[in-house]
């Protein structure tokens, strides 16, 4: 193709003094225009309704980023119209050009990275450096499936028999419904919609409703990428009004979902049931929760391990799938572990993300914050609290959606709290009495998303390799912070169906193939 090998967005370097003076001041620009309205695309076309959500800041829920416009089901209705005649001719466009948009894509991140950035600290609470990772994955899967399509585009030649010419070759499977989380909100969204895309199927994309101005800028950049009217539409909208109409509608083919497990199972329960004049067997792929642990070996490197679980538990507040929920740890070292993860608990900073300072924030949302206090409660009866540190007065006076960064022991493989994902700052220790009954509680749960081991036995390792089952598995290294490709990322059981994102089989989720055989 032509096309230099596709690499990982380089992290944020805060060494260089124009990466540290770039943030403040796109903070303060994009807080600057912040509260304005934002219209849903559909058909090439801006359309404004009457009924709107606010999306505020977490840290201080007075300051309103976007006043969003929220479709009903006339509007996906009119949405998924678009798209569907959209795909009679972008299905057959060039896999090449196809690969061509997304690469302009790219090109519009690349150059607005720290607004985009910026907007994501204010919206949803993200820290510098995760803000700067999330718009550096969007990149990567523009970039990364942009190639991956470029090698799925050309037919290929199946069977070698005289006689005849057999190709094998794909086609997109038609209007997909991409319904994405707040969490990696500018990545996860780019990811499922590029995918959809770059295989020939037009998108109506619904995002989470405290990421909806990040999502908004997604109208941006596929504009400036120039993709045909009705191949990209903008359907922000409450999931109780329109979620069940998106999903059910008959002219939809495929719904790419990541969040919640209960979410994601309602999904493919709708969308197994044919609806009338559906022409097409829906495809859903569906990333949910996982119940993370990450093991402490008894000969472990503690200084790696303790700041390795502190991030993957506590960075971005807990809030992501990857995000280590369990710790379990070997008897022998269980004191000492223990004994400094909680120093290192205690030492961080709490306060708005917006100050590079701090290393944890607020929650997403009220709902967040109410849902992680129910959890503090249970944890506060299941087991013993070692560490419960709230944000200063100072921070949550502002009504600032805090909850306090938590770390109970005493955890048993019953729990609640060893089987329920939370999705915020609380973690489960859990003390195992070798290395077999640690992998048997790591693996006794019904989510197998990612895993950590922290050890020097390489007989531990191998036998972690093999038995730890999880999508994801990190040796000597935190279980957040998948990059694309070299981490193509999902797991299975009730953590999800479909492949890896970020993975060489992806694309095919969103393709048909077809078998054209010509008698020679
Ligand atoms: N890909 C993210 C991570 O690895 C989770 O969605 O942290």
């Amino acid at each position: 193709s032509g096309l230099p090998r596709f690499n990982n967005h380089p992290v944020v370097d805060f060494t260089l003094e124009a990466e540290r003076n770039a943030f403040p001041k796109s903070i303060a620009k994009v807080r600057a225009a912040a509260g304005g309205r934002v219209p849903l695309f559909i058909n090439g076309q801006e359309v404004v309704t009457d009924d709107t959500l606010d999306s505020y800041n977490p840290a201080d829920p007075t300051e309103i980023i976007g006043t969003v416009c929220q479709a009903g089901t006339d509007e996906v209705a009119r949405a998924v119209e678009a798209a569907s005649e959209a795909y009679l001719a972008w299905r057959d466009v060039t896999p090449e050009e196809r690969a061509e948009a997304l690469l302009k894509a790219s090109r519009y991140l690349q150059d607005n990275i720290h607004d985009l950035c910026a907007l994501q600290v204010l919206e949803v609470g993200k820290q510098w450096d995760q803000a700067h990772a999330d718009v550096g994955e969007a990149i990567d899967f523009l970039e990364y499936y942009a190639r991956e399509m470029i090698r799925l585009g050309s037919p290929r030649r199946m069977g070698h028999a005289p006689g005849e010419m057999s190709h094998l070759f794909y086609q997109g499977k038609g209007v997909a419904a991409v319904i994405a989380p707040w969490n990696f909100p500018l990545a996860i969204s780019v990811g499922m919609v590029s995918a959809a895309i770059v295989s020939g199927c037009p998108v109506v994309y619904k995002p989470a409703g405290p990421s909806s101005c990040v999502g908004g800028k997604l109208v941006d950049m596929w504009k400036a990428a120039g993709l045909p009217d009705g191949v990209f539409n903008f359907c922000p909208g409450r999931g109780s009004v329109m979620g069940d109409h998106l999903v059910d509608h008959p002219s939809v083919s495929v719904i790419a979902f990541t969040g919640s497990m209960e979410v994601g199972l309602r999904i493919q329960e709708r969308a197994a049931v044919v609806q009338p004049g559906q022409q097409q067997c829906k495809r859903v792929i569906a990333e949910m929760g996982g119940k993370n642990a990450t093991i402490i070996d008894d000969d472990a490197d503690l200084d790696e391990a303790v700041l390795g679980v502190l991030y993957a538990a506590f960075g971005f507040q807990g809030q992501k799938c990857s995000a280590c929920s369990r710790v379990i740890v070997l008897d022998s070292i269980y004191d000492r572990f223990v004994e400094r993860l909680t120093e290192a608990a205690q030492s961080v900073k709490l306060g708005p993300a917006e100050d590079p300072a701090n290393y944890m924030g607020p929650v997403v949302d009220k709902a967040a914050q109410e849902n992680v206090l129910r959890y503090v409660g249970i944890a506060e009866k299941e087991g013993r609290v070692l560490v419960k540190r709230k944000a200063p007065s100072e921070f949550t006076s502002k009504g600032g959606c805090y909850v306090p960064l938590t770390i109970v022991e005493n955890i048993t493989k019953d729990d609640r709290l060893a089987q329920e994902e939370v999705f915020g700052p609380v973690l489960s220790v859990m003390r195992a009495k070798d290395m077999d009954e640690a992998l048997d509680i790591a693996n006794s749960t019904r989510f197998a998303l990612t895993g950590a081991i922290y050890s020097r036995s390489p007989k531990h390792l191998e036998r972690a390799y093999r038995e730890f089952r999880v999508g994801n598995l990190y040796l000597n290294k935190p279980s957040v912070g998948a990059l694309v490709e070299r981490h193509a990322f999902g797991g299975f059981k009730m953590s999800g169906v479909g492949s890896k994102s970020g993975g060489p089989d992806y694309l095919l989720q969103f393709l048909d193939p077809r078998l054209v055989c010509e008698n020679t």
